[in-house]
């Protein structure tokens, strides 16, 4: 495997300390110093998702906490309306329909997301008692303002759900601030930590609802759980917990604001070089994500050979999903990605074009993520 760049979209890079930290010996889930890390953890998360309210961390992917998040915050035969600004979206709407609700989706124009506005004109006269939506859309690096919409939703009554796999810990978030009733994510990618654990957190005064309960999504039990892991329901990823606990320990000394700075001026350094090459981003501004960015790949070069010339640089970055499948590629900047590999990953994508045919000027993207990040003093 040696030494590589993960540079995809989640999973992210994990700290090697974190790392470490999940290789300590798996300890019972209902010993008293499991159940205080366990504790700790939560009460880490909540800071991260600005909530005094519930939060539920289990064993699965993000998609395990769409369908957990989806079950207790919809009800059966619920008029709901999903935002699609990509791929993804449709597996909220999965998630909503096998619960039995009624399913609108919305899709925006490929690079856009929803503004505020948009919503207004959605929800008027639509009847819906429920928004759904990715705050990042991954597949086209595409964020949407959650604030704006959820503040829309709440004039008209409709329970806001957002799928922040993609944000979490990488763009602010703030559940009880701005009426964002349940909120997800998975664990791998901007907290930083390898996949495998679903978490899904509630606004303070939002009570999850049951009607859809399965053996596994039981959120009853799973709340009781929280409350201590000696009231035991499934068991908890152990080890696992250690990582996130570690992880949620170097966020928060890293600092919410920091983070997000970092995240941003990252972001940014990856777009300008991005386009210094004359190549075209995928989300449009104000949309586009702190935590990954899209580029349409340019005429001539393929998909794979632009992804093996990466990684024979010991670069991986990843391709597109859906109607931009071998149209685009996808540089992740989330987590504990620094500016040094901002600028590695771009100087690697310099010499994969060039190497492909496409006219480089050496220098061009580097140079013009350099000026963005000393221009943010990093
Ligand atoms: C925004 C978003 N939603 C859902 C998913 C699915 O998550 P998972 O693959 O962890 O089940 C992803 C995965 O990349 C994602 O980025």
């Amino acid at each position: 495997m040696g030494r590589f760049l993960l540079m995809i979209p989640g999973p992210s890079i994990t700290d090697p300390e974190t790392m470490l930290d999940m290789a300590k010996p798996t300890h019972s889930h209902v010993s008293e110093d499991f159940d205080t890390m366990h504790r700790e953890s939560l009460g880490m998360l909540k800071k991260v998702f600005g909530t005094e309210g519930d939060v539920v961390v289990i064993p699965g992917s993000g998609t395990a906490a769409i369908e957990l998040a989806v079950r207790t915050s919809v009800k059966p035969g619920e008029r709901v309306v999903v935002l699609k600004a990509g791929f993804f979206a449709d597996y909220l709407a999965d998630a909503a329909r096998r619960i039995g609700a009624d399913v609108a989706v919305v899709q925006s124009p490929t690079g856009r997301g929803f503004t505020g506005d948009d919503v207004e004109r959605i929800l008027r006269g639509g009847g819906y008692s429920a928004v759904l939506l990715q705050h990042v859309e991954t597949s086209a690096a595409v964020a949407n303002p959650v604030k704006d919409i959820a503040r829309k939703a709440k004039e008209f009554g409709a329970k806001v759900v957002v799928d922040g796999i993609a944000s979490v810990g990488g763009m602010e978030m703030r559940l009880d601030e701005w009426g964002v009733d349940a909120c997800l994510t998975g664990s791998q990618k901007a907290l930083a930590v390898p996949p495998g654990l679903a978490i899904v957190a509630y606004r303070k005064g939002f009570a999850p609802l049951s009607e859809s309960e399965t053996t596994y999504f039981n959120i009853s039990r799973l709340l009781k759980e929280m409350e201590s892991t000696r009231n035991y329901y499934i068991t908890p990823a152990v080890n696992m917990v250690y990582a996130l606990h570690s992880s949620l320990r170097r966020i928060l000394a890293e600092g919410l604001e920091a983070r997000y700075r970092r995240h941003e001026v990252l972001a940014k350094a990856v777009q300008r070089g991005i386009e210094a090459l004359g190549l075209r981003l995928v989300a449009e501004e104000p949309f586009r994500a702190h935590t990954v960015t899209a580029a349409y790949i340019p005429e001539g070069v393929e998909w794979p050979r632009l992804y093996s010339e990466m990684r024979a640089r010991g670069v991986e970055i990843a391709g597109g999903l859906g109607e931009l499948r071998g149209k685009i590629f996808r540089i992740g900047h989330m987590g504990e990605v620094t500016a040094n590999d901002v600028t590695a990953t771009l100087a690697s994508l310099e010499r994969s074009l060039a190497k492909l045919g496409y006219r480089v000027e050496f220098g061009s993207a580097v140079r013009a993520a350099q000026e963005v990040l000393h221009s943010y003093g990093v």
